[in-house]
């Protein structure tokens, strides 16, 4: 019988890390690392405590959720990014300024979210920067899909927060009709000021689009409680 392909958001590519950055990839990996599991993690026993957790997908270069992290000392992260030189920058920050509130896979995010991370226990997820896969052939690939929502809709909590940003309008466009189609999340009032839901700085993905003239689209989006999602 035929396999069916599955179709992943990114293209896996091996990049070798240059000597400084195998260095401390080597020496602080195993810090930080998680690993694919066949049980769902427990937050808890992985930071020694029960604090809000938040998680970014597709942390790049990881600017993001080290600044998160440095200035969130009260609160746990979990970073997924599939490139591992994007890894190799983050430890490389930890390793001037070591945290003990992150925590880094190395792995599609989609497999993290299916197998590991528990149900109902994000507080915050942020997805910023997507690759966009403008092609039309290639929308498929885009990680922003129905289905991808549904799973974020199962692991974040009542309430929790999702954050995507993109600076492709098609994308933007795409990401509105997603989510008008699912009636468990609902679309925050960016205009109004949101307390801390602006915080982050400018991620690199973001500048690069910048520097282009791009407008970013920003979406906030608050799970809201369901009969579906309480009886999951
Ligand atoms: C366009 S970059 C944005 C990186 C960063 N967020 C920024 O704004 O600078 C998208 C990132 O998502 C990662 N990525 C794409 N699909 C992924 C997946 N399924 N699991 C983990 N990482 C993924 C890519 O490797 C890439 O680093």
């Amino acid at each position: 019988m035929k396999q069916l392909k599955t179709i992943r958001s990114f293209i896996k590519r091996q990049r070798h890390l240059g000597p400084t950055k195998q260095k401390i990839f080597d020496e602080l990996w195993p810090k930080y690392s998680m690993g694919i599991t066949t049980d769902q993690i427990s937050p808890k026993k992985i930071f020694g405590r029960s604090a809000p957790l938040i998680l970014e997908i597709g942390c790049g270069n990881g600017e993001t959720i080290f600044s998160l992290a440095q200035k969130h000392p009260e609160q746990d992260f979990i970073g997924i990014e599939i490139h591992k030189p994007g890894i190799a920058s983050l430890l490389a920050q930890l390793k001037n300024n070591p945290l003990n509130n992150i925590r880094i896979y190395n792995e599609d995010a989609v497999i993290v979210l299916k197998q590991c991370i528990s149900d109902h226990s994000l507080d915050k997820v942020l997805i910023l920067f997507p690759d966009p896969w403008p092609k039309k052939r290639h929308h498929k690939r885009r990680l922003i899909q129905s289905k991808f929502t549904e799973l974020l809709q199962k692991k974040l909590k009542l309430h929790g927060i999702l954050n995507i940003a993109t600076d492709w309008e098609d994308y933007a466009n795409h990401i509105m009709a997603v989510f008008q189609n699912n009636p468990n999340f609902s679309a925050l009032d960016t205009l109004k000021p949101l307390p801390l839901l602006h915080e982050r700085a400018p991620t690199r993905f973001e500048q690069k689009g910048k520097s282009k003239g791009h407008d970013n689209f920003d979406f906030w989006f608050a799970l809201k409680e369901t009969m579906s999602l309480q009886a999951t």
